[in-house]
């Protein structure tokens, strides 16, 4: 402990500092709580319905590759193989390390407030916080993740016949659901700040020839949505929750998908 600490949460702060750190916990426990919740069960059935698929389950790796059932361990869900990408995006992402080194870690809690002192932390040069450096690599999956859940959400047009002999085209609450999380997803893995600087970074000149002007223009499109990062970050995150919810519920009869046409 440094000599002159005066304990943690000490501050001279008047305000509410002390809620943000509160909900930041609250909903970071929910929603990677019952993200694991539902990795863990593995059942893909429960998170499969109709033309729906759960983002969790998404894409259905032993599906596409059957060969993999004899190989995978019984205790490796369909849903584990694949949430370690996006799980590690979320992890790693610039925007949840401030929330979780705040809000869970404590290093400090808020501004001019006395946090845990950490007399080891060595920045993100030694493990563990080294792997905090693979966020432009996770980010590269999420983004190939976008497409997958792009393609699910055509899919979601697509309704089996009565008679099961083909598909015909409807839209239900359950298509409308998985294409707000689209949105959403995809407005916040494409605000990421690495893909801003994979797009707008390390060059000298923007207005220099055609394709500096275009990287220029798609930067400032980045930027729109990285500017509001953590809002999709919270949206998302609730979104993807609630959609695996959703068709969870419908797949086991407590909710009635309603179809619009
Ligand atoms: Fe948040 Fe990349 S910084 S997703």
């Amino acid at each position: 402990m440094q000599e002159n600490s005066l304990g943690l949460g000490a501050t001279e702060r008047k305000d509410l500092w002390w809620l943000g750190p509160v909900l930041t916990v609250a909903g970071l426990s929910l929603g990677f709580g019952y993200l694991t919740w539902a990795a863990f069960l593995g059942d893909p059935a429960h998170g499969h319905w109709g033309p729906y698929l759960s983002p969790v389950y998404s894409p259905p790796l032993l599906e596409w590759f059957p060969s993999l059932t004899g190989i995978v361990p019984h205790w490796v869900s369909p849903a584990l193989l694949i949430l370690w990408a996006p799980g590690g995006f979320r992890a790693t992402c610039y925007y949840y390390r401030k929330a979780y080194y705040r809000a869970a870690f404590m290093t400090p809690p808020a501004c001019a407030v006395e946090g845990v002192p950490y007399k080891d932390y060595k920045g993100e040069k030694y493990f563990p916080f080294i792997l905090q450096n693979a966020h432009r690599f996770f980010m590269y999956l999420a983004v190939g993740f976008i497409a997958i859940l792009l393609y699910d959400f055509y899919k979601a047009f697509w309704f089996p016949t009565a008679d099961g002999s083909g598909t015909q085209f409807g839209v239900g609450v359950g298509t409308l659901v998985m294409g707000i999380n689209c949105v959403f997803l995809s407005n916040y893995t494409l605000g990421c700040h690495s893909l801003r600087h994979l797009i707008g970074g390390k060059i000298d000149c923007f207005s220099c020839n055609q394709f500096t002007r275009a990287r220029y223009k798609l930067w400032g499109k980045v930027t729109i949505l990285n500017e509001n990062h953590m809002l999709w970050a919270w949206c998302s995150l609730s979104s993807v929750v609630f959609t695996d919810f959703y068709i969870r519920m419908v797949a086991n009869g407590i909710f009635t998908d309603f179809r619009i046409f």
